[in-house]
């Protein structure tokens, strides 16, 4: 016969099936650190955190940052990182918009000896792919921030570290020179609109894409209309939730 106790039993272990392994999720920006915990199925479990980037922003003083946040998010089992530059299985080797010093940089590692807990990195705009594809066609992912991050998936299989920003795009400048956070600044949101439906205009001829979807801090001054359909802005959060794909095998 089932007594009282132990359905109770039974419910409460199934919510530690549900709730766990935890991952602490971190998004490395140029000019924020975010941070929130997600539990087994993706879904939130802590209020997203914030704090300025150090400036310089080099990797010790990027790593107390990351420590601190971490310290006020209670309870994970692992830690998923989107870094904004070039990673190969957790090494740092470009970080256009943070220092120098991150080329070459074992960030992965360091965060396990100071966290105590297994780490994986991938770049920014990867982990925000991961949070909003459907896995079908090709997908395209841009994120519009300090940088311009860019991450490309074929039925759901990532080609990682694609470096779409630092490409030629017009006028002698990269994507990035024509519409990260410095372009907007210099030429306000009307032009940098502009810029945005040509550069849409061009991928989609050169990549053939079936959605594109557009991310990141600046995504919300993106003028809406006359878009076309196959384009979504998508919310920067999912440069969080994202992070959770990192742990599938
Ligand atoms: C970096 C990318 C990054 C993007 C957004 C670019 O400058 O090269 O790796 O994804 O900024 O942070």
């Amino acid at each position: 016969m089932e007594t009282n106790s132990h359905r109770e039993e039974v419910l409460h272990t199934d919510q530690i099936v549900a709730e766990s392994p935890k991952t602490l999720c971190v998004d490395i920006g140029g000019s924020g650190i975010k941070v929130m915990v997600l539990d087994a199925a993706g879904t939130p479990v802590t209020e997203r955190a914030r704090r300025e980037t150090p400036q310089p922003a080099q990797p010790q003083s990027c790593v107390e940052v990351i420590c601190d946040l971490a310290k006020e998010q209670g309870e994970y089992d692992r830690v998923s990182v989107g870094f904004p530059g070039v990673v190969d299985e957790g090494i740092t080797h470009t970080a256009p918009n943070l220092h120098p010093d991150w080329e070459g940089f074992e960030l992965a590692k360091r965060l396990e000896e100071l966290l105590g807990k297994p780490v994986r990195v991938a770049n920014d705009a990867d982990v925000q792919g991961f949070g909003v594809i459907t896995s079908h066609g090709v997908e395209l992912v841009l994120t519009l921030g300090t940088g311009l991050g860019s991450a490309l998936f074929v039925n759901g299989h990532l080609v990682p570290n694609l470096e779409l920003g630092h490409h030629p795009f017009r006028k002698g400048e990269t994507y990035e020179e024509q519409v990260g956070r410095a372009a907007l600044d210099a030429v306000g949101k009307k032009k940098w609109n502009r810029r945005i439906k040509i550069m849409i205009e061009l991928l989609q001829k050169i990549l053939n894409y079936r959605t594109l979807y557009i991310g990141g801090g600046n995504a919300k001054k993106v003028d809406r209309e006359g878009l076309p359909e196959n384009v979504k802005i998508v919310s920067n959060e999912a440069g969080l939730t994202g992070g959770i794909a990192l742990w599938r095998d």
